[in-house]
């Protein structure tokens, strides 16, 4: 195998004052050191340049990063525009907020087709290529079309919905088709990959082998792609023990001091439509609703991080956050008790690793969501002898293999309210044996061994044979 070249939009090239780096950055370091890497993307900067213009390297702790400036309206129609005004929203199932604008979809193939040309003359015969997410699906096809003969395998972070919701994307097929140009296709769960399945039958007309394979011509000669899924995980350890040392850091020691004797809820996200923020805010208006006796003795505290700006669903989304969060705090708040603590801003890594620790639960409550790793770095924080509890969304790809969270359907506030009511009252018997059930397939479940099972099966896919000439 030659080197290993990762492509994704965003590169985690560290910044100095952005918050540590997260599980999949780490895992996807290790890998690239141990094959002695490139990661390739987006620099973060516009220019009023073209996209293809300089390419900046810089080689850091062993790993090679390349990244392109975008052209200013590219930016907005290839990132604000079709990525994720258009594809976040179908992705999610919410073909409601898509707007769709062809000229957003023409930045999109355009910037794809920048970052091939760009990426070309970096690559070697034996490299492996890894994409990731949706804003890159055609960019396997672009290479292909420059001539790339390499292994190129994609993943998928966020849910694959079925046909009948993806249908609604004018040129569906023509944004499936480009799946095809690749070796192997990753989603996070068995749920995603029938919706993929789902779609190859219906968008495109072709069935899947025995072993989940989808052969085609689409991109040159005959190509087999495997289709497959692929769990998401952390680093499990290394978030625990950051956990453990901020417990006793000053951030949670004034957190702790803050709560008196009240018992903490604890969600922290990208301020998002998809993680369900209003959903769960109801679900906990609704506890104090229901079961006054959690009046004055619990806290909801949330982290809402400001989060793509310029797109307007987001910016609604925070005006109706503000109004809700207002309504409990004025209906319920005590003048020594704010129910809803709720800060739309990022906080620290290390410092959120220690509120999961104090938190008597964790709500993890998205409409939909690919994997949601906040559910993974709740149980991964808890303390062993006194472990919190999870309570989440059954839409979450989390659900489908942690089992000894309380689920919820986000849309029903009373059902909410009763989990969490269950969940603020567990025996601390169950609380262990649901815990030790989780914590046990996250220790199996990393961040590196997704890398590397992806990476494993990215290599044992057989290339198309060129005929003659
Ligand atoms: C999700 C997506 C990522 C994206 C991240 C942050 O996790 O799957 O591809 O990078 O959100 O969003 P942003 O738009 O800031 O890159």
């Amino acid at each position: 195998m030659g080197r290993l070249i990762v492509v994704s939009n965003r590169v985690a090239l560290p910044r100095r004052g952005e918050p540590t780096a997260g599980g999949l950055a780490v895992a996807l370091k290790d890998v690239l050191k141990a094959n002695g890497g490139l990661w390739f993307g987006w620099s973060g900067e516009t220019t009023k340049g073209p996209t293809t213009g300089e390419l900046k390297t810089v080689r850091y702790q062993g790993i090679d990063y390349a990244t392109i400036d975008l052209n200013e309206n590219d930016y907005k129609g290839f990132y604000a525009g079709y990525s994720n005004n258009i594809l976040w929203p179908l992705f999610h199932f919410r073909i409601g907020l898509l707007e769709y604008d062809r000229k957003q979809a023409d930045a999109y193939r355009r910037v794809n087709r920048d970052f091939a040309k760009a990426l070309m003359p970096l690559l070697g015969p034996d490299d492996t290529i890894w994409i990731h997410d949706y804003q890159m699906i055609p960019l396997g096809a672009e290479l292909r079309a420059l001539g790339a003969k390499q292994r190129i395998g994609f993943f998928l972070h966020i849910p694959f919905p079925p046909w009948a919701v993806f249908s609604a994307l004018p040129g569906a097929d023509k944004l499936l088709r480009g799946l095809l140009a690749y070796d192997l296709v990753g989603v996070q769960t068995q749920r995603d990959l029938s919706g993929m399945i789902d779609c190859m039958r219906h968008g495109l007309d072709l069935r899947t082998d025995a072993d989940c394979g989808v052969v085609s011509s689409a991109w040159g000669p005959k190509r087999r792609t495997q289709l497959s899924h692929h769990a998401i995980g952390i680093d499990t350890r290394g978030f625990a023990t950051t956990a453990r040392k901020a417990a006793f850091g000053p951030d949670a020691q004034r957190m702790r001091a803050s709560m008196g004797d009240r018992k903490l809820i604890v969600g922290a996200e990208r301020l998002d439509y998809t993680k369900g923020l209003p959903h769960r805010l109801r679900g906990f208006g609704a506890l104090l609703d229901n079961f006054p006796e959690h009046r004055n003795r619990v806290t909801y505290f949330q982290v809402a991080a400001r989060s793509r700006n310029e797109v307007a669903s987001y910016r609604d989304l925070k005006r109706e956050l503000d109004t809700l969060a207002g309504r409990i705090n004025g209906d319920h708040a005590e003048f020594d008790w704010t129910p809803v603590r709720y800060v739309a801003r990022a906080v620290a890594r290390d410092t959120l690793a220690g509120f999961y620790r104090l938190a008597d639960v964790g709500l993890v409550t998205p409409l939909r969501d690919g994997m949601n790793l906040v559910a993974k770095e709740y149980v991964a924080a808890q303390d062993p002898d006194n472990p919190g509890v999870l309570v989440l969304s059954s839409f979450a790809g989390a659900a489908e293999t942690m089992d000894g969270a309380l689920l919820v359907n986000p849309l029903d506030a009373e059902a909410m309210a009763e989990q969490l009511d269950r969940a603020l009252k567990m025996p601390l018997g169950e609380r262990k044996e649901r815990w030790a059930g989780m914590m046990a397939g996250l220790e199996e479940q990393t961040a590196a061994r997704w890398a590397e099972n992806f990476l494993t099966e990215l290599e044992e896919q057989v290339l198309p044979v060129e005929p003659p000439t």
